[in-house]
């Protein structure tokens, strides 16, 4: 009998521990859940308005055709595609490898300001035509647009459809 009693004790004893690891869990739960919440909070971060689409790595220096190109790109380019070309809630972002020379190459940026773009690779809309840039400003502002990808890593990548 007494043995019988002890081990109906241990029986009760025995179903606590699964309680012991609910309780676990629930604190596994909630570290992961802070975790994730930071990434998010991480991941939205770079995506704010005033910080640009992308993070751009800017060059630690520019040529000096870049530089009269950024100055004609700050002037005319950079409402919609950002500072550094890093992108607004008005334009993509141009630092971006669908701009690598090998999928746009330089041309594409003459008829950007010459004709506008149609939207198709994004959703922000056309862009109206440029006709105040001129030819010498674009030159620039095409310099200036590779050098920033350069520093990002976008380089010539053959374009497959
Ligand atoms: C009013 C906003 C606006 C301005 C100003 C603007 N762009 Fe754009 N641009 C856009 C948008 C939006 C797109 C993306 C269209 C798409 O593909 O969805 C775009 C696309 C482009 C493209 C890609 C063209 C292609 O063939 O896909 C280039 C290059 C470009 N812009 C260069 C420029 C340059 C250089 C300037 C300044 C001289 C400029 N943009 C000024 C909004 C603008």
């Amino acid at each position: 009998m007494g043995k019988a009693k002890r081990n109906r004790k241990r029986g009760a004893k025995g179903e606590e521990p699964p309680k012991k690891d609910t309780k676990r869990l629930a604190i596994i739960a909630v570290a992961v859940m802070a975790v994730l919440v930071a990434a998010a909070a991480a991941l939205r971060w770079p995506s704010t308005a005033s910080r640009g689409l992308v993070d751009v790595t800017v060059p630690a220096s520019l040529s000096a055709q870049a530089r009269s190109g950024q100055r004609a790109f700050d002037a005319n380019c950079a409402r919609c595609h950002g500072e550094n070309g890093g992108g607004t809630d008005q334009g993509p972002p141009l630092v971006h490898d669908i701009y690598n020379p090998g999928h746009h190459a330089d041309a594409a940026f003459y008829l950007a300001a010459q004709r506008g773009v149609f939207a198709h690779h994004w959703s922000f809309g056309d862009m109206p035509p440029q006709p105040n840039v001129t030819r010498k400003e674009l030159d620039g502002i095409v310099r200036y647009v590779r050098e920033l990808q350069q520093a990002n890593g976008i380089t010539w990548k053959p374009h497959r459809m």
